[in-house]
């Protein structure tokens, strides 16, 4: 008889866990979430798009907001928030993919290396509305800078991986850069 008892005593807590789950006390519900996110799987996407850093004529797309009064030869401290096209080919004239807001600093007082905080706004496509985080180090003039991949939204929750920039056009008398980017990108 004691034997019987407990057996109906395990019977009745299995069907109230179930009862759990299929209502909002849902702790069991939140672990079989889990589970299905586990399983999903993760894709590398190739970006491939140029960008436009206007600082001269009468609307440029980037502005400087600070800066130390007097700074020294490579311009450390200098401060600028930038709205920047992003295009499908190296004119700007071509077809707007999305845009690079955000901010860079001149960081380093040896060399010429920015400090960039920016997310890539996608507005074309399947990427449309979804954006891209970057915060790393671009010595510009070096050939290609590699910048770490932070974070997304969008198609790219979760996302992390790196940008390759490469300059292809400057200006030297105004700072106008076009810049080419590779962006590989892992993703859910
Ligand atoms: C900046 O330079 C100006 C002119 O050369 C000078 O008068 C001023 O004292 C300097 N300011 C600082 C903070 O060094
Ligand atoms: C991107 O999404 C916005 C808002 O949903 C929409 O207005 C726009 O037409 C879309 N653009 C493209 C190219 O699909």
């Amino acid at each position: 008889m004691p034997t019987f008892s407990i057996c109906l005593l395990f019977t009745f807590n299995f069907i109230i866990f179930s009862n759990f789950c299929n209502t909002a006390y849902g702790i069991f519900c939140e672990e079989t979430t889990e589970a299905i996110t586990i399983k999903r799987v993760e894709k590398t996407s190739h970006l491939h798009f140029y960008f436009h850093d206007v600082i001269s004529g009468k609307q440029p797309s980037v502005v400087k907001i600070a800066g130390p009064p007097n700074s020294t030869g490579y311009g450390f401290g200098a401060t600028m928030i930038m709205d920047d096209a992003l295009t499908e080919g190296p004119e700007i004239s071509s077809k707007l993919v999305g845009r690079a807001q955000g901010m860079y600093a001149i960081a380093a007082q040896e060399e010429l290396s920015l400090l960039m905080v920016m997310n890539f706004a996608f507005i074309e496509g399947t990427y449309n509305g979804s954006s891209i985080s970057i915060l790393g180090r671009n010595p510009v003039l070096n050939d290609i800078r590699e910048m770490p991949i932070v974070g997304g939204g969008g198609v790219f929750r979760l996302a992390r991986g790196y940008a390759l920039a490469d300059t292809i056009r400057l200006d030297y008398k105004t700072g106008d850069a076009t810049v080419e980017y590779h962006v590989y990108v892992s993703h859910y």
